[in-house]
């Protein structure tokens, strides 16, 4: 079947974690600390945790993915050979390794992840006040996490108070974020690759959707049917599911998934596979009895036409805002040929008429997170320009409300999106996520070939 013989296809694919810290320590001032927490474990209810997912900056950084983790970039002096990295971890445990599993302990995080240092997680206290002692500056991120941000201000605190016996608190705290955000924008080649593979999965949800989808089935079973190739692959979903049938795919976050799907409804589905910590993220809009109505194919034909303009303005140089201001235009020009809107096209474009319909940007970048970082303006406020092996996502779409008095009847509840992944190349974008069909003759075709 389909996944064993892809998946055998993919070599394994390992980043180079190691270069990715030295590309780091290589930005930093001299005399400066890097201090980049794991994320905490996290109840669901009462004793439950939810299952546990490191954070994309630190497994960016480190490949380590235990919980009760931090990882310290150490820039003694001008010389590579003061440079250090040191993981603070937990200890082996073999009682604990029973009931969670295994743990690369102290000497794991230096044979396997090429640390130059382990240190105990119950030492972090203790270790970090010394480290932190005598910097010129400390890159590290706040404000994400209450009880990290108290931690290291008891440590600041710490040095505070033993100044007189010669104690030097660090002098600048620069925000870490903006230096890491911006090497993860940039996507080098082996990202790619894992984002294809990530889009390559996430697109085989999407096809068995439209091949299992029929009148009567409610939502969450449809969604069942997306996710099993995911789970097939190994891979989590990307973000939660969206399977809003006919009016519930104007609810923009709409993750409920409990209704059933109608004959002559159409089905919005918003799903992606996440593939070794990289995100797809697909969105495709189709009828849930295989066949297009007269008013659903003009809505949809429109959608298309504004992605397909989207798609072809992600060029090299372009501002990355740009494609937005295209799905704009093609989205009210077509309102109004379908009389959706009246009026004057610059006046609806400028005095955001369209928003009634069309409510939301046209993507974002794609990468570890979904909503991927990277700053989206540079430092004059000016929107940046697009740079090879950036990926975005484009996801233009229209949303007639169900209690919209101002439409005809027929058009009232529709709610369509088409989302796919592209990446920046020179010669024009690349098309992550292309081999789920996304016009009406290749989706009403695929439909036809059932899966039972
Ligand atoms: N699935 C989230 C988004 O499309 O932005
Ligand atoms: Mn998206
Ligand atoms: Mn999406």
């Amino acid at each position: 079947d389909w996944v064993n013989e892809k998946l055998l296809q993919f070599q394994p694919l390992m980043p180079d974690f190691a270069a990715r810290r030295r590309r780091l320590l290589a930005q930093l001032a001299p005399n400066s600390l890097v201090i980049l927490a794991s994320r905490a474990e996290m109840l669901r209810n009462h004793d439950a945790d939810y299952k546990y997912r490191p954070d994309s900056s630190f497994y960016y950084l480190t490949g380590f993915a235990e919980p009760e983790a931090l990882l310290c970039l150490h820039n003694t002096a001008k010389n590579d050979l003061e440079q250090m990295s040191i993981l603070f971890c937990r200890e082996r445990n073999p009682e604990r390794e029973i009931w969670d599993g295994l743990r690369a302990g102290l000497e794991g995080a230096v044979t396997q992840f090429g640390m130059d240092c382990a240190l105990p997680i119950d030492d972090l206290d203790n270790e970090m006040v010394t480290l932190l002692n005598g910097k010129n500056r400390v890159y590290v991120r706040l404000g994400y996490d209450a009880a990290f941000d108290a931690r290291f201000s008891r440590w600041l605190q710490t040095l505070h108070g033993r100044q007189r016996q010669g104690a030097k608190p660090p002098l600048e705290i620069v925000a870490l974020d903006a230096i890491l955000d911006e090497m993860r924008l940039i996507k080098d080649a082996t990202e790619i690759e894992l984002m294809r593979r990530a889009a390559f999965i996430s697109a085989q949800g999407h096809m068995r959707a439209m091949q299992t989808v029929r009148p009567g089935l409610p939502e969450y079973a449809l969604e069942a049917e997306v996710v099993y190739p995911y789970m097939r692959a190994g891979c989590p979903v990307a973000y939660n599911s969206i399977v809003g049938g006919g009016k519930n795919a104007c609810i923009l976050h709409y993750v409920e998934n409990n209704q059933i799907l109608k004959n002559g409804d159409l089905v919005l589905i918003d799903a992606g596979a996440e593939y070794e910590y990289y995100a797809g993220d697909i969105s495709r809009t189709f009828p849930v009895n295989g066949t297009f109505s007269p008013e659903q194919k003009q809505l949809y034909q429109l959608v298309l036409d504004a992605q397909l303009a989207a798609i072809d303005a992600l060029q090299v140089g372009q501002s990355c805002k740009a494609y937005h201001h295209v799905a704009v235009r093609v989205l009210t020009q077509g309102l109004l040929q379908l009389g959706l809107l009246t009026g004057e096209l610059e006046d609806l474009i400028d005095n955001h008429g369209y928003r009634e319909f069309y409510m939301h940007g046209t993507g974002h970048w794609l990468g570890m997170d979904v909503h991927d970082v990277g700053a989206y303006y540079d430092a004059d406020e000016q929107p940046r320009l697009l740079q090879e092996n950036m990926v975005l996502t484009v996801e233009p779409g229209l949303y007639i409300a169900p209690d919209n008095m101002n439409v005809e009847a027929r058009w009232r509840g529709m709610g369509i999106r088409i989302e796919d992944d592209v990446r920046i190349t020179r010669n024009g974008p690349e098309i992550l996520t292309a081999a789920v069909p996304k016009t009406i003759e290749a989706i009403e075709a695929l439909m036809q070939k059932r899966l039972e």
